[in-house]
This record gives structure tokens, C-alpha cells and sequence, in this order.
């Protein structure tokens, strides 16, 4: 009996980064062969795209658990039937929201970067786009790092920032100064090592880090908006205009990701799979 080598054709999706894969239905079973080279790719390219997929919830979240373990953290009240597993939408169920981030923009992010063990990669299915908006932005924090002034860098050397669960923290927003009590924060480098590349990526995001430790705030908030700048030039960015049946990941450990607007009378649904988190390791 002789073994065909399944090979998937790779392509780009824009200079910055992103890569789509060609030549996979994620409804037949994947060998270990094809999705190691899914999983390089994304290695890779930060961002995976799987087109005209239709998946089930349970054959996403079989996909989605190759990469690894899922994260818990589940909300009952919410549509989907097991952790890991959550819907990003704005569909409402006897008035009541089905999901999470229901509505509108949202700044470049990373997702859990608020926890001590954020979260290694996010999974999107798109089911129902709207007919227009609604996009996905993916900023390349590894070619941000690398293109950064010497003395920025050297700067970077050591710092860490917090990272809040609370849209109005931001230097950008500075709605409120205080952290609730009850507000998810940690305290991570400004510059992370990514375990499986070995290479530095930039890690603070313009929605969710609100402070450089010990430098004076004014200091903090001049380098903070420095580096968001930075990483959100067009060079470093794929916007990513949704299709239904998508089936894009991204690594959060070396990209950001934001979200343009789109008309809240429409609908938008996506499934989502939140990978686990792993400690950050400082670079
Ligand atoms: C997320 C997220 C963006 C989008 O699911 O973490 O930021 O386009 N989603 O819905
Ligand atoms: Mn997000």
C-alpha cells in the first residue's frame, strides 16, 4: 500500500503578513502531516485563512484543539456548548445577546493580554458577515520591534507594562485613572520572545495597555503612543475583508488585531476558539 504525501498550497495574503491555505476541508479528518504544515505556516505568517469552510461547532473545535489546549473561562449563559468556544456577535436571542463583542470598532488588541497566561491564538468562523465593515485588522508586532529606532529599542530593554481589561484606561481614552477592583490586569513585557520562533515581537496594544512601569506618567504615555503609532503603520498591517465561511486564526503572542465598524442593524456572527494561554517570556 503506497501513501500519498498530501501537499496544501500556501499563499500569501499581503506583505505584512497572513497566509492562506489552499487545498484543505477541515470537515475530513487531517492528517498529521498536513496540519503540521498548517501549523508552520502559521508560525510563519501569524495569520492563517481556511476559505469556504461550513463547520459545525464540533468540527471547528476539533480543529481548533490541534493547536492546542482550549482556554476555559466559558460563559454559560452564552451560546456554545463547551469551553473554548464562544460566539462574536451581535445576534440577540429573546433579547439577549448570544455573544460577546457584539457591536462596532474596536481598537488594536491582544486577545487576554490582561491575564497572567494570555491567551496563545484566536480562531474566527465566519457565518454571517455583514454587507459591509465589519473587517478584521492584523498589525505584525515582530516587524514593528524590528523596525524600531535603536534607542527605542534599547529604551525597551528590561520594561514592562500593564495590561487592562478596561477600554477606558488607555492613554489613548484616559476615561478614568483607577482600576476597578474587579477589572482583569496584569503586568507584562513590553517585548516578548514568541516560544515557538524564538524572535522578538512588540507587546502592547493602543486599547488594552494603559502604563510603562516606573516611568512618570506623562513618560509613559509620550512612549506607549510612540509604539502604537508605530505598529499601526500600514506597512506592518493585512486588513482582512471576511467572507462567509472563513476560518482565520491569529497568534496573539506576535500580532495585534482591531475591527472597523459596520452598521449594528446588521448581522455579524462569528464562532470563535480562544486558545489557552502560556507564560509570557520576556525579550
Ligand atoms: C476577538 C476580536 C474581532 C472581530 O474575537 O477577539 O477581537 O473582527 N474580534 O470580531
Ligand atoms: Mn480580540
Amino acid at each position: 500500500m503506497t501513501t500519498a504525501t498530501q501537499s496544501i498550497e500556501v499563499r500569501r495574503l499581503s506583505p505584512a503578513l497572513g497566509a492562506e491555505i489552499i487545498g484543505v476541508d477541515l470537515r475530513e479528518p487531517l492528517s498529521g502531516e498536513v496540519f503540521e504544515q498548517i501549523l508552520h505556516a502559521w508560525h510563519e505568517n501569524l495569520v492563517v485563512l481556511l476559505r469556504n469552510q461550513d463547520l459545525s461547532e464540533d468540527q471547528q473545535w476539533e480543529f481548533g484543539r490541534r493547536f492546542g489546549p482550549l482556554a476555559g473561562g466559558h460563559i454559560p449563559e452564552l451560546e456554545g456548548s463547551r469551553e473554548g468556544i464562544a460566539y462574536v456577535s451581535n445576534v440577540r436571542k429573546d433579547g439577549k445577546l448570544i455573544g460577546i463583542l457584539p457591536d462596532g470598532e474596536m481598537q488594536f488588541h491582544s486577545d487576554q493580554c490582561y491575564r497572567e497566561l494570555p491567551s496563545q491564538g484566536s480562531m474566527l468562523h465566519a457565518i454571517t458577515i455583514p454587507s459591509a465593515g465589519g473587517d478584521t485588522l492584523f498589525a505584525n508586532c515582530y516587524s514593528a520591534y524590528d523596525t524600531l529606532p535603536r534607542d527605542v529599542k534599547q529604551r525597551l530593554v528590561g520594561l514592562r507594562a500593564r495590561q487592562v481589561y478596561d477600554y477606558n484606561l488607555n492613554p489613548t481614552q484616559r476615561g478614568t485613572r483607577e482600576i476597578a477592583a474587579d477589572v482583569p490586569t496584569w503586568v507584562h513585557p513590553v517585548v516578548r520572545i514568541h516560544p515557538a520562533t524564538g524572535r522578538k515581537a512588540l507587546y502592547v496594544s493602543r486599547l488594552m495597555t494603559s502604563r510603562i512601569e516606573g516611568l512618570a506618567e506623562h513618560e509613559s504615555d509620550q512612549l506607549l503612543n510612540l509604539l502604537f503609532d508605530h505598529v499601526e503603520q500600514a506597512q506592518f498591517i493585512y486588513s482582512h475583508a471576511w467572507q462567509k465561511g472563513d476560518v482565520l486564526m491569529w497568534d496573539n503572542r506576535c500580532a495585534l488585531h482591531a475591527r472597523t465598524n459596520f452598521d449594528p442593524a446588521e448581522t455579524r456572527l462569528m464562532r470563535r476558539i480562544t486558545l489557552m494561554g502560556e507564560p509570557v517570556v520576556a525579550g
